[in-house]
């Protein structure tokens, strides 16, 4: 007896539901050394089964060493190279000679981000310079060099910080990005973005949010699962049971007021330290461990945000190593200087926050499981079941309150 027509409806609804329905791309941050060295780095990325690097700083030697694997790039040209990029195209096609032309396509080059966080670090390193003076000049003058050497696989972007850019972080109905740069610097680069069909990278730390705003609860930062662990938008009624979560929503709220509420988002970098030589208490190993895990399961539920059901599509995890934060990359760095908590002494304990994730001797200091991350495709049949039992009582819900 076949099953009946309203079981089959169900079942083929639900299909083309988890089709909708993907994880995102979970990958790493990594600025090149020497120690270990590149060709090292591809192969354990490889074996720990990391779809996906973000590397700063780049430089030819690893990009090659990248080039014999299938790990998908993001290169971030250093934001010093920017003026000149934008002062001259040949500067541009420069760079792309040593970096791209050499290893394009058999290094899978997805995007280059033009700078890292340009807006927070040129008013701290150099106050006198506006950034909107060169950043979509040099974006521009990128992305013409690329069609120029007749590439059209490779995406033109820039990163932004959150909380430089984006005005609120509750309630997520409300956020907007921030109106003294909004006008001048994102609207025009979105306008950018949509017409090259890229997307806007994002640098996103619950950590950072919850440091300058201490009201929130520290479990809510970090993803632990608690039934009084909530907060409710009073606009769309969303329940919010992570910070993570309010954050991305506000980016979408942001990108929904600007006009670009399709606009594909890319989290370039998000982690927790797990040292610090300050009196950041939350900065610890087992804090660190629990974000990085919280967040490599919310992620791989598949389940999105309250505003976004198909969540985001890649997030890069800062970072692989320990560095000597750099202050162009050092998150805390993003805190504009006139909020409440972010005094210069602040960032100097921020100097020796030790964000990595792998040991020099590339065992991993926290118990992290990549694999799965990627496409829906690659999925395990069992994870497709617990999906689905996912969706019938999300679905179900739904119903309950309507
Ligand atoms: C490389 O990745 C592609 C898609 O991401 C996949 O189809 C292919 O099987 C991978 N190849 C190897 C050797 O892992
Ligand atoms: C751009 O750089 C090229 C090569 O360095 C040089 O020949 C050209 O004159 C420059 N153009 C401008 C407008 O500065
Ligand atoms: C940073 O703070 C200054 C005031 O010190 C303000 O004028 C500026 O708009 C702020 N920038 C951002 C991106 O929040
Ligand atoms: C835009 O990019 C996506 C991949 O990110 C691709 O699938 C789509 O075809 C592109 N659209 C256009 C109009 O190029
Ligand atoms: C922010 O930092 C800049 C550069 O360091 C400084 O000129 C400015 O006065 C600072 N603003 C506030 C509100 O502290
Ligand atoms: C790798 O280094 C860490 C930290 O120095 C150490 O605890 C661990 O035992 C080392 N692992 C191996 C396999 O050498």
């Amino acid at each position: 007896m076949p099953p009946p027509f309203s079981f089959t409806i169900l079942v083929l609804s639900f299909l083309s539901l988890l089709t909708a329905t993907s994880t995102a791309t979970i990958g790493v941050v990594y600025t090149p050394s020497n120690f270990p060295t590149p060709e090292r780095v591809a192969s354990t990325l490889t074996s720990l089964r990391i779809p996906s690097v973000h590397i700063l700083h780049p430089t030819p030697a690893a990009i090659r060493a990248f080039a014999y694997s299938n790990i998908s790039l993001i290169l971030s040209v250093p934001n010093s190279l920017l003026p000149s990029f934008a002062a001259n195209v040949s500067f541009a096609s420069e760079w792309l000679f040593y970096h791209v032309l050499p290893f394009h396509p058999r290094a899978h080059i997805s995007l280059i981000s033009v700078g890292t966080d340009v807006v927070s670090s040129s008013s701290i390193l150099a106050p006198t310079s506006d950034p909107s003076t060169f950043l979509l000049p040099a974006m521009r003058n990128l992305h013409l060099s690329l069609l120029d050497l007749g590439i059209k696989t490779i995406s033109v972007s820039t990163s932004f910080s959150f909380i430089n850019t984006v005005s609120q972080a509750f309630p997520p109905s409300s956020a907007e990005f921030h109106p003294a740069i909004n006008p001048l610097l994102v609207k025009p680069i979105l306008q950018f973005l949509a017409e090259t069909n890229s997307s806007l990278l994002i640098d996103l730390y619950p950590y950072t949010v919850y440091k300058v705003q201490p009201a929130i609860p520290l479990g809510f930062a970090l993803f632990r699962e608690d039934p009084f662990n909530f907060r409710d938008d009073p606009i769309t009624a969303a329940r919010y049971r992570n910070l993570f979560d309010v954050m991305v929503d506000s980016v979408v709220t942001a990108l929904a007021i600007t006009g670009h509420e399709n606009m594909k988002l890319i989290l370039s970098q998000t982690g927790w330290p797990s040292s610090s030589s300050g009196e950041n208490e939350e900065a610890t190993p087992a804090y660190a461990q629990m974000y990085l895990k919280g967040l490599i399961s919310h992620l791989k539920s598949g389940l999105g945000t309250p505003l976004k059901k198909d969540g985001v599509a890649e997030v890069y995890i800062y970072e692989l190593f320990d560095g000597d934060d750099e202050e162009e990359n050092n998150p805390m760095e993003m805190v504009n200087n006139s909020s409440a908590s972010s005094s210069t002494s602040d960032r100097a304990d921020d100097q020796h926050q030790r964000w990595g994730i792998l040991y020099p001797n590339m065992t991993m200091k926290f118990n992290l499981d990549f694999s799965g991350s990627g496409k829906l495709s690659a999925m395990p049949a069992a994870w497709l079941v617990e999906l689905a039992l996912g969706i019938i009582s999300h679905v179900a819900v739904y119903f309950l309150l309507l």
